[in-house]
């Protein structure tokens, strides 16, 4: 079959020390001004540093933006505030340095100076019209893939739920992707952001969007970050695994710029919202339940995944070897310390269903590339799952 596949991708510059080479890029993007935006963990990684000696070499002066967080999540004051100081500081460059939260922040922030309004103007998908002031994206974790999508979530604390800007014009101009940052990545860190990374490369892959390009990118990044998420979180100075790590949560961040997540993500807004758990443990916490009842339709790709992740398959029934999967997936969570179910995190009021089902069916941008179609009591009878603990 024929297949029109438009490919979507900031420009990229991945590899050990890269962030070396922060200053040059500034400069190809004829930066004069930089504002670094970047939160109060990131100092441990040494990256505010290297790009403060970067930008000097490059003549290019800067100001420094550090985000107060008081929730787990970015809300969308952030953005608006830190888009004030983006014009009040004349910036032509805003560098965004940390986990996804503060690049989504960045982003957004630059996203604001070309477009009227407040961040919740843009909630949804192809709001945004403009490019805004030029974005460098510097992550020090392996996770969210901020750095190369054009998506920004949100914390609304109106609304106390999350909610996404997903438009185009967000896409930063350049993703510098250094694993040398994430060495400092604390270890439940490591395990959330890991995971959500092999999540962006799964779930996309099993969604109706998925092409043979996106196919590939997932195929690959799930085998990479499968072989390496153990190591990275048993022994975070080990350098192989975190290059591989960054190098994985770079191809699932492809996957999930083109092909998208669906399902697993639209139910997580709804717990992330109310209970602030980190976004990576949102996912954990209902994944299985989420491939157990996308298993009628998507059980040959759920193979794939069992055997891109090392487990044997040859052979095997469609049933055996999406149990071989699950149970793939069950040990790997189990692992790195992640929990598998909703008890598990200490949420036990199974009458909340069908609040966050409701909450989670609205989520149309992401179930409408769902690869079933679900129903308000359908989403409920999933989330009823996930209370449960795995059991093969
Ligand atoms: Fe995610």
């Amino acid at each position: 079959m024929w297949q029109t596949i438009p490919f979507r991708t900031p420009k990229v510059v991945f590899g050990m020390e890269s962030i070396r080479q922060a200053g040059s890029e500034a400069k190809i993007l004829n930066a004069k001004k930089a504002l670094l935006i970047t939160g109060p963990s990131v100092k441990a990684s040494g990256a505010l540093e290297l790009i403060e000696q970067s930008l000097k070499e490059a003549s290019i002066s800067y100001e420094i933006h550090v985000l107060e967080r008081a929730t787990l999540e970015p809300t969308t004051d952030m953005a608006e505030l830190a888009a004030k100081l983006v014009s009040e500081k004349n910036a032509d460059l805003v560098v965004g340095i940390g986990g996804g939260s503060v690049l989504d922040v960045a982003k957004m922030a630059a996203a604001l100076t070309g477009n009227p309004g407040n961040v919740r103007d843009y909630f949804g998908p192809g709001k945004v019209k403009n490019k805004g002031t030029k974005a460098l994206m510097v992550p020090t974790t392996a996770g969210t893939g901020s750095e190369v999508t054009q998506h920004a979530i949100f914390l609304d604390l109106e609304n106390n739920v999350k909610k996404a800007v997903a438009s185009q014009a967000i896409m930063a101009d350049v993703a510098i992707i250094d694993p040398m940052l994430t060495v400092s990545s604390p270890r439940n860190v490591t395990a959330a952001s890991g995971f959500d990374a092999w999540l962006h490369a799964a779930e996309p892959f099993v969604s109706k969007n998925a092409n043979p390009v996106t196919d590939a990118l997932s195929l690959e990044a799930v085998r990479v970050i499968s072989r390496n998420l153990g190591a990275a979180w048993s022994d975070p100075k080990d350098l192989d695994a975190r290059y591989n790590m960054s190098l994985g949560c770079l191809m699932s961040g492809f996957a999930l710029a083109n092909a998208g997540t669906s399902l697993v993500h639209a139910m997580a807004y709804p717990i992330g919202g109310e209970f602030h758990t980190p976004h990576g443990v949102s996912l954990s916490v209902l994944l299985l339940a989420c491939f157990k009842a996308i298993a009628a339709s998507k059980g040959e790709r759920l193979v794939r995944l069992a055997a891109a992740m090392g487990e044997k398959v040859e052979g095997v029934s469609v049933r055996e070897g999406v149990k071989i999967a699950l149970d793939a997936i069950h040990y790997m969570l189990r692992s790195v310390d992640l929990p598998t179910c909703l008890t598990e995190i200490g949420i036990t009021d199974k009458s909340k269903a069908a609040i966050w089902a409701k909450d989670a069916w609205n989520e149309r941008r992401l179930l409408g590339r769902a690869p079933r179609d679900l129903t308000v009591e359908d989403i409920a009878r999933i989330y009823e799952n996930a209370f449960e603990p795995y059991e093969g």
